[in-house]
């Protein structure tokens, strides 16, 4: 099997104040040390990316975004174009959170085309994709994330996958306390891999597949040693600096 970086990436959604963000990022790139460390990323709010990019400049710690446009340009009020993250030197853009798959009503075709828009700007997509409560309740987990990954396997091809990150993350984890236990967010990676080894398996292989639903200080150490599990997409402890520094040390 070849050797994955762990990645550990904060997703801080719609929190923070330019004060807070500011304190927050000091404090947490004070307590990175070299060379054992995972490759760490900040996903803050877009209006804060162009902050972070100077703070970040002089860390090791990578910046990425929560979400952006499909589009290139044009009469799209509200939007961020994938060129202006471009400018700001976002490495990573989430696509298909599940908060934009349910409150912005984002379907697999048109996250499938987010992930292409990010790509084809160098820049690497962090595709979610993940079950509802009553998905998993009624036995539909593998079905449903296999529709996810279809969608963009189609339009973009497997090769694409070379340049991508997975973050699984089941729904009902998110944000609620309950994480999934070690084996069920396994068998979800293990069957990811799986699902993109059909198409190829040096890309199955290679691809970090993040976990993410209510990781915590006592709890990533145990995910992260999991096989499949190659990292963690971070919410609500990635507002807490002490929070997330555990979260990075015991991804080593
Ligand atoms: P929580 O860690 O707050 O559950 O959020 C997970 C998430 O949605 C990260 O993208």
């Amino acid at each position: 099997m070849s050797k994955r970086r762990t990645l550990v990436s904060a997703n801080w959604k719609m929190n923070g104040s330019l004060d807070s963000i500011r304190q927050l990022v000091r404090a947490i790139s004070q307590g990175m040390t070299q060379e054992t460390e995972p490759e760490v990323i900040i996903c803050p709010p877009s209006v804060y990316i162009s902050e972070l990019a100077e703070i970040l400049k002089k860390t090791d710690i990578g910046l990425g975004a929560q979400n952006v446009s499909h589009l290139e340009c044009g009469a799209h009020t509200g939007e961020v174009a994938p060129t202006m993250l471009k400018d700001f030197a976002c490495k990573y853009v989430i696509v298909g959170h599940s908060e934009r798959r349910m409150f912005y009503s984002e379907n697999d075709s048109r996250i499938a085309e987010k992930f292409v828009a990010v790509q084809a700007n160098g820049m690497i997509p962090i595709l979610c994709v993940g079950e509802l409560l009553e998905e998993r309740e009624s036995d539909c987990t593998k079905e449903v994330i296999s529709r996810q990954l279809d969608a963009v396997i189609e339009l973009a091809g497997i090769m694409a996958f070379k340049e991508a990150i997975i973050a699984y993350e089941p729904v009902w984890a998110i944000g609620t306390g309950k994480t999934a236990i070690p084996e069920q967010a396994q068998e979800i990676h293990e069957f990811i891999r799986s699902r993109l080894a059909r198409h190829d398996h040096e890309i199955a292989d290679g691809i970090r597949i993040l976990y993410g639903g209510s990781v915590k200080a006592d709890n990533a150490k145990q995910l992260f040693e999991l096989a499949d599990i190659d990292g963690g997409l971070i919410g609500g402890a990635s507002l807490v600096a002490d929070d997330f520094l555990t979260i990075c040390h015991s991804a080593r």
